[in-house]
């Protein structure tokens, strides 16, 4: 039996040690958020957070998963500012590879509030879009990091005391 924590839930699995987390996360739990795409570690589209860091979920047997703390995108529960700045900028055309695009955006920012655009192909070099979103991928997060840094400015100690 293999145990982890799955968007904030403790979950338990008896699928075999090797099975990838992808599978468990889609056909055990449930959550279809999590794509399929070349099941090589090689597009991006499975992609979730384990303790926190990227992970390619189609590669990544659900043994290494034992104790550790999974997000999918569900977990982000649309109040992620990524996904705000998602649909600002209208990112998506077919979908398909827009939440590992998301949960891999989202660990440049959780390092690096105020990434430069190499920063961000950089970090986004490994997530594919067959339909060539890559402009609005970029626009987004930096939009992303924008808003969350007019969050910050928004609500120190000073304005919080005002607003009160
Ligand atoms: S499906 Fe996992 S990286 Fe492509
Ligand atoms: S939006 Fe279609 S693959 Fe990225």
């Amino acid at each position: 039996m293999i145990e982890f924590t799955l968007n904030g839930k403790t979950v338990r699995t008896d699928v075999t040690a090797d099975t990838p987390l992808l599978w468990v996360i889609r056909d055990e739990f449930n959550l279809k958020g999590t794509k399929f795409g070349c099941g090589i570690a090689m597009c991006g589209a499975c992609t979730v957070h384990v303790d926190g860091g990227a992970v390619r979920s189609c590669s990544f047997p659900v043994s290494l998963a034992a104790d550790k703390s999974i997000t999918t995108i569900e977990g982000l529960n649309n109040t992620h500012p990524l996904q705000a700045a998602w649909i600002e900028e209208q990112v998506p055309q077919c979908g398909y590879c827009q939440s590992g695009q998301i949960m891999q955006a989202a660990t440049l920012l959780a390092d690096n509030p105020n990434p430069s655009d190499e920063d961000i192909v950089n970090h986004m070099s490994g997530n594919l879009c067959r339909c060539m979103a890559y402009v609005r991928i970029k626009k987004a997060v930096k939009r992303a990091a924008q808003d969350s840094q007019n969050a910050v400015q928004t609500y120190t100690p000073e304005t919080a005391d005002k607003e009160a």
